[in-house]
This record gives C-alpha cells, structure tokens and sequence, in this order.
C-alpha cells in the first residue's frame, strides 16, 4: 500500500492543499490587509481543518499591480505582510502541526519595480540591461506601432512603449515585464531563488504560468494573426509546440533543471505547474524528471454535468497515470468565480456578463448553491490524486457578485476598459467572528467590502455545529485520511445511471453523486459520510436526493 504519510517523499500524490491568498486570510497588525502572522495565528485552524499543506499565494515586496503576481524581490517578505523572520515562524510552526509549506513561484514576469526593469529602463535601448526582459523596436514610420499583435490576457496589447521609443513585452499587466528565459542570470537568478526558499524548508513550489516561460523571440517576431490566437485557447488547434509563447518544447528544459535542484534536498521538494494547456501535453509538465503536478483547468471549467465529468475524470487520470504523476483537482482558486455560485450557472453563461449584472443575470439561489457545491466537494475529495482546496470554500463562500465598482482592485476591470468585473468577488477577506470589525478579519477593515451576509458563514457560526459546511469539511478530511489507499478509480457497471456519478475508489470506498434533478436509488452499503442529510435512508435502502453526494462502504 503506499505511503501517504506525511513523511512520505511522495506526500504530495494524494494531499488537501490548502491555498491562502494571503492578504484575504487573516489581518494581525490591523492595517486592513492580511498578513503572515495571521496565517500563523490560524494554523491550528488549518491543522484541525485535516488539510495536509497549505499553499501560500505570494507575499513577496509587491505594489499590488496585479494582487501580489506582480514581484519586485523574490526573497523577501512585502513589510506590509510581514518579515523573513515571520516567514520562518509561520513555516516552523506549520511543520510542527503537520502541516507542508508550498510557496508560489512567478517566473514568467517581474514587478517593473524589480530592480532588474529598473536598471534596464536606465540603461537605455540596447543596453545588456534590457536583454533579460523582451525589449524591441516598434512598427511603423515612427515605431509607433507594437512589435507584434500579441495579445495581453487582460486584454490590449501585450506590448508597452516607454518614453525612448522602445516596448517592452508585458502577457499580463504593463507592471508585470516578461523576462526573457534564454537569458542565463535570468536562469540562475531563479535557481538562486528556489534554493533560497528550500533552504529555509519549504515543502514544494506552485508555478506560475509555468507554460509561457519559452518563447520565440527569433527575427523578425511573428503576428499571430488576431487577438484570438494570443490566448490559451489557441493551442487545441495549433501544431503542438508551434505558439510563439504557449507550451512550447524548449520549456521542459528549464523544468529538468530545476528538478535536479528540488531532489538535491531531502525530502525533494515538490512542484505544481499553473500551465493553462490541453490534458495530454499539460501532463508533460508532470514528467518525473520534470515538476510533480500540473493544475487540472479541465476539472475546474467542467460544469455541472456528470456526462462531462465522467470524460474529465477518466481522462484526467489516464493522463497523468501515462506520466507517472497523480491527478490533481480544484473547483475553486483566487482567479475564478467562487464554485458555490459558479457550479450554478447555467452552461454558457458569460461569466463576464454574469459579475456585470453584479450576480443578477441569472440570479443564483444561495441555498441551492450551498447544496451543489457540498456535493462537488465530496466527489472532488474522494477523487484519486490531489485536491486543491482554496480558503474560505470550507466556510462555502460565495461569489461576492454585487462588489461596487469602486471598490474593485483586480487590475482586469481597468485593462478591459470596464468590460471584465475581474476577479475580486472570490478575493474578498474571510469573515472569521459573526461580528466586530471586519467580521475577525482584522482590527482595521477589510480592504474589500465583505457583504453582512458574510456574518451567517463566519467560521465562528460553523464551528461545532453539526450540519455546517466547516464541519462537512473537517470530517470529509479526517474520513478521506484513513480510506485512502491506491489510485486507483473503478466506475461502477459499464453504463452508469444518466446523471449519476458512482465509483469505487478500493474495497472500502465508494462514492457516488446524484446531478440529475430526481433522486435516485441509493446503492445498498454504509453510508460514511452525505454533502446533505438523507432524509429516507433506513434499513431497507433509500434514495439519494439531486445534488448530494454519499460516501459508502
Ligand atoms: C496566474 C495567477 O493565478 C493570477 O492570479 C495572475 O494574475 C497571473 N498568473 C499572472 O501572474
């Protein structure tokens, strides 16, 4: 059977990831923004919660161009969130409670405050400054037009012109520089930075954009012919490999090398890629000489439908099972809609247009939301591989929608000329007491509006009460502990009832959940554990009501 204890090398393979998004957590100095000593204040929190690591989003020196993804030293701690020593205690303390460390790793771009950009804007066009970032001369009589027509993510161009003439290439903000990874400092610098955090005995490392590292640069750049082929969504019908800045090959090389860095310490060092790219060349990122796990998007943008989920969970096991990794799943992140609300939305539904109607159009029934996403939860945790679960689902969070414009920080909102709401409405910071300022989040207000609804989900209204999505949580954790054994998944009966998810995980679990809108018979077995109370369950069987997943022996 294997090992998935802690001590493991292999701990990763089947472990709850928690991901803080520190500055929404949990306020300790009360300047309105979370912090790392909050983290370390709620770690026993965390530990009782059954979560086996926490994955904290960065917390590096950052102005908040784009919510922290946006880092202006690599090895250091923002004042604001605290200090290295701060860093130290909150990991020591973590490691004592059981609990793994995973920080995030941003390789892709800079802050333009890094000293690096700084430098190269000083040292003018042509400088050696300006090769570690994509420095080129514009189109046009007067360059007055981007090198390229590449897009921004955010939208715009994804090209910005400085005062002497020159632009610089930007896939996210104008304040995130992409860097220029055929640069050798740009390599060793990161080196430099992965030992860094190891060193001081952190478990593994969350790659952010970890597909967009490699890029074509050679002359002339070429156009992609329209805003379209600039997204992700190009790559499922382009030749694999041919993007100019998507999964292209040469990236794995960078991810070799730094595999011989994790696994020069003990235990190796894990690694996550964030890599937006189609099932089977997304598992390239998972190889064993390369990071561990890559994100499942599939998973995460699969809706509510158990035909749909079924393909996604078949193919997302054979994919990673074809590279030696475990799968991995998530249903909620600080970048999409909150999956208590997300998981309600009707297929189809522009998301966009949805937060524009400030969660009007349609409007989502809470309750009924609650209920859905109790029984994605429990499929999600009784799935083989990693769950990664993001902070304040376990309090079942929705969707901040109506957030005022006004109030809106997520640099998308200004990008898309107002046509994006972005993605504040699952940032806002966690209500931890039923009052008080901030709803405990800390002592000087919370730097998003939380709605007063947010009281009636505030950890101290759900702890110990039976029935409470926290509670859920916590006994779906300690449960999934002691059931788990092998990766293994075995549907049950070759055509499974039409909206109905059942499998057996080994002899001891099965799961299945009801998506159809009539209840359906409920297998013979002990039920272990239910996202919502059965309300017929008796000796003579029962049914399994819409929307509820049943964990059963
Ligand atoms: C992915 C991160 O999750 C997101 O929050 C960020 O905006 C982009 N990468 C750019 O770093």
């Amino acid at each position: 059977m294997t090992d998935f204890s802690s001590h493991h090398p292999d701990w990763w393979r089947q472990a709850v990831v928690y991901q803080v998004y520190p500055r929404s957590f949990a306020d300790a100095d009360g300047d309105g923004l979370g912090d790392l000593r909050g983290v370390a204040d709620r770690l026993p929190q965390l530990a009782g919660l059954g979560v086996d690591a926490l994955w904290l989003s960065p917390f590096y020196p950052s102005e908040l161009a784009d919510g922290g993804y946006d880092v202006a030293d690599y090895r250091d701690v923002d004042p604001r969130l605290g200090t290295l020593a701060d860093f130290d205690a909150l990991a020591a303390e973590a490691h004592r409670l059981g609990l793994k460390v995973i920080v995030d790793l941003v390789p892709n771009h800079t802050s333009h405050l890094h000293p690096w950009f700084q430098e190269a804007l000083a040292a003018g066009p042509g400088s050696p400054a300006r090769d570690r970032y994509v420095f080129r001369e514009g189109r046009g009589p007067n360059g007055e037009l981007p090198p390229t027509d590449w897009q921004s993510v955010f939208g715009g161009s994804a090209w910005q012109r400085i005062s002497d003439g020159q632009w610089y290439l930007h896939l996210f903000t104008r304040e995130q520089p992409d860097l220029d990874w055929s640069h050798e400092e740009v390599r060793e610098d990161f080196r430099t930075t992965l030992r860094f955090w190891s060193d001081r005995g952190v478990d593994g490392f969350r790659i952010d954009v970890a597909h967009a590292l490699a890029k074509d640069l050679t002359e002339p750049l070429r156009d992609l012919g329209g805003p379209e082929s600039s997204g992700e969504d190009a790559l499922s019908h382009l030749p694999p490999g041919t993007h100019p800045f998507y999964d292209r090959d040469e990236v794995h090389e960078i991810y070799r090398d730094w595999r011989t860095i994790l696994d020069s310490y003990t235990p190796p060092r894990t690694a996550v890629a964030e890599a937006w790219v189609p099932g089977a060349r997304r598992a390239l990122y998972a190889r064993p000489d390369e990071l561990d796990q890559a994100f499942n998007f599939e998973y995460l943008q699969a809706g509510w439908d158990a035909k749909q989920l079924r393909e996604v969970i078949t193919d997302s096991l054979a994919t990673a099972r074809a590279v030696g990794a475990s799968a991995t799943w998530v249903l909620s992140n600080h970048d999409v809609v909150r999956h208590t609300s997300r998981l309600m939305l009707p297929p189809g539904t522009d998301r966009n247009a949805w937060l524009l109607s400030d969660g009007t159009a349609p409007r989502v029934d809470e309750r009924a939301g609650l209920r859905r996403a109790r029984a994605a939860t429990l499929l999600m945790l009784a799935l083989p591989g990693s769950s990664y679960v993001y902070q304040g689902e376990e309090l079942g969070l929705p969707e901040v929608a109506d957030l005022p414009v006004d109030a809106l920080r997520d640099p998308v909102w200004e990008q898309t000329g107002h046509a994006d709401k972005g993605r504040d409405g699952c940032r806002v910071p966690l209500p931890w007491t039923t009052t008080g300022p901030s709803y405990g989040f800390g002592a000087g207000g919370a730097w998003l509006p939380q709605p007063p609804y947010f009281a009636r989900y505030a950890a101290e209204a759900q702890t110990g009460v039976e029935g409470s999505t926290l509670e859920l949580y916590r006994t779906a954790l300690r449960l999934r502990r002691k059931l788990l054994s092998g990766e293994e998944l075995t549907w049950h009966g070759t055509t499974n009832t039409p909206g109905v998810l059942f499998f057996a995980r080994s002899d001891g679990w099965r799961c299945m959940t009801n998506l159809s809108d009539a209840p359906v018979p409920l297998p013979p077995g002990e039920v272990l554990l239910t996202s919502m109370p059965l309300d017929d369950h008796g000796p003579g069987g029962g049914t399994l009501p819409p929307d509820t997943t049943v964990w059963l022996a």
